[in-house]
C-alpha cells in the first residue's frame, strides 16, 4: 500500500507492508474492484456503519458522499485494512479487506495526515517508494513524476515543516499516486486545498481516470463530486441512501416549453403531465418523466399550440443530496 498518513498510522502501515512477501494474483478483470457486504462497524455505542453494500467497478471515479459523521472515512480504513468491521465481509482487488499484498496495489490519502516537519518533500516520497516496496530502480522517476504532477516540483527539496496546509495536501496526493496503483482512496483530498489546487485534483483524478485506475473519492464537496465522479453514493448515518450515476442522479427532473397560440383555457388541460406553473408563454413542468417531455409537446400541438422552445432544467448536486437525506431520514 502506498500510503500517506500521520506517524501512527504509518508505523501501521510500514509493519504491513514489511510483512508482505508474495505478490497476489491481480484480480480478474471482470471482478469489481470492490464490493463490501452488509460491513458494520461499531465504536462502543456509536454505529459508524450500519450494513454497507458497495460495488465499485473497475476504472470508476467512485464518490462517496455524505455529512460530517456519515461513515465515510470508517468505510475507507474498513476497505484498506487500517481497522476491522464489526460484521460483514468484502473484497478488494480480489482479495479479502485487509489483505496485505492487495494493499501493495492500492494508494491511499488518508484524511487526517502529517509527515514528519524535518524530511523534505523528497524525502517523504523517498521513504514511501521504500515502505511500497517499488523497484529501486524506479524511484528517481517515480518521485520526480509525483512532484511533478502534484505541483510541487520547485519545492522538492524543502522541509515539510516549511510546507502550507495545502503544500502538505498536494504532498500526501503525491505519496497516494507513487508505484502507479491499481485503486486510489482519496479521503476529501481537496479539504486545504485553493480553487487552482482543486482544479489540480480534478485534472489528476482525469489523467488516472484515462489509465483505466479505478478512484475512490470520500468527498462532502458536492461541486467537486458532481464534476468528477461517474456514480456516487451517498451515504448518512453510516448506510447508503442513493447509490446511482451522477448523470442519472442530476437528469432533468423539469422542463420550460414556450407555448404560442394556447389560451389559459386551452393549457389548463396540460397540467395532467406534472406540476405545471405558467408564466407567459412559458410553462414549466416539474417532477416529470424525460421520456415523457415529447407526449406533452404533442398534446400542446394536438390543442392547436404551437411550441417556440423546449428547454430542459436540470437539478443541481446539491438539491438532489438533501431530498435524499431527507428521504432516507423521513
Ligand atoms: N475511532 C473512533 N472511535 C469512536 N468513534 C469513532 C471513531 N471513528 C469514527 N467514529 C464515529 O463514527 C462515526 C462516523 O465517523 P467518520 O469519521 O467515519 O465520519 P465521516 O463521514 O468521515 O465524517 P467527516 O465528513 O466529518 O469526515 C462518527 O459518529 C464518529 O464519531
Ligand atoms: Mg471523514
Amino acid at each position: 500500500m502506498v500510503v500517506s498518513c500521520n506517524t501512527a498510522s504509518m508505523t501501521q502501515a510500514a509493519a504491513t507492508v514489511a510483512a508482505a512477501v508474495v505478490v497476489s494474483p491481480r484480480a480478474p478483470q471482470t471482478e469489481p474492484v470492490i464490493v463490501t457486504h452488509g460491513l458494520v462497524k461499531r465504536y462502543r455505542s456509536t454505529v459508524a456503519l450500519a450494513g454497507l453494500d458497495l460495488t465499485v467497478g473497475r476504472g470508476e471515479v467512485f464518490g462517496f458522499l455524505g455529512p460530517n459523521g456519515a461513515g465515510k472515512t470508517t468505510a475507507v480504513k474498513l476497505l484498506v485494512g487500517l481497522t476491522s468491521p464489526t460484521s460483514g465481509s468484502g473484497r478488494l482487488l480480489g482479495a479479502p479487506l485487509g489483505d496485505r499484498d492487495a494493499r501493495l496495489r492500492l494508494g491511499y490519502l488518508p484524511e487526517l495526515f502529517r509527515y514528519q516537519p524535518w524530511l523534505t518533500g523528497r524525502e517523504v516520497l523517498h521513504l514511501h517508494c521504500e515502505l511500497a516496496r517499488l523497484e529501486r530502480g524506479s524511484w528517481r522517476v517515480e518521485i520526480e513524476t509525483a512532484l511533478e504532477t502534484v505541483g510541487l516540483a520547485g519545492r522538492g527539496d524543502d522541509r515539510v515543516a516549511t510546507y502550507s496546509k495545502g503544500m502538505q495536501q498536494r504532498l500526501g496526493l503525491g505519496v497516494a499516486l507513487l508505484g502507479q496503483p491499481e485503486l486510489v482512496l482519496l479521503d476529501e483530498p481537496t479539504s486545504a486545498l485553493d480553487p487552482e489546487g482543486r482544479q489540480d485534483v480534478r485534472r489528476i483524478i482525469a489523467g488516472l481516470r484515462g489509465r483505466g485506475v479505478t478512484v475512490f473519492l470520500n468527498s462532502h464537496l458536492l461541486g467537486e463530486v458532481e464534476r468528477v465522479c461517474d456514480r456516487v453514493a451517498i451515504v448518512d448515518r453510516g448506510r447508503v441512501v442513493a447509490s446511482q450515476p451522477v448523470a442519472e442522479l442530476v437528469a432533468a427532473r423539469s422542463v420550460r416549453i414556450q407555448v404560442r397560440g394556447l389560451g389559459p383555457a386551452e393549457m389548463a388541460p396540460l397540467a395532467d403531465f406534472g406540476r405545471m406553473v405558467r408564466d407567459g408563454e412559458w410553462l414549466t413542468f416539474t417532477d416529470v418523466d424525460p421520456d415523457g417531455v415529447p407526449d406533452i409537446v404533442a398534446a400542446i400541438v394536438a390543442a392547436g399550440g404551437r411550441v417556440a422552445a423546449v428547454l430542459p432544467g436540470r437539478e443541481s448536486l446539491e438539491d438532489r443530496f438533501f431530498e435524499l437525506l431527507a428521504e432516507g431520514r423521513a
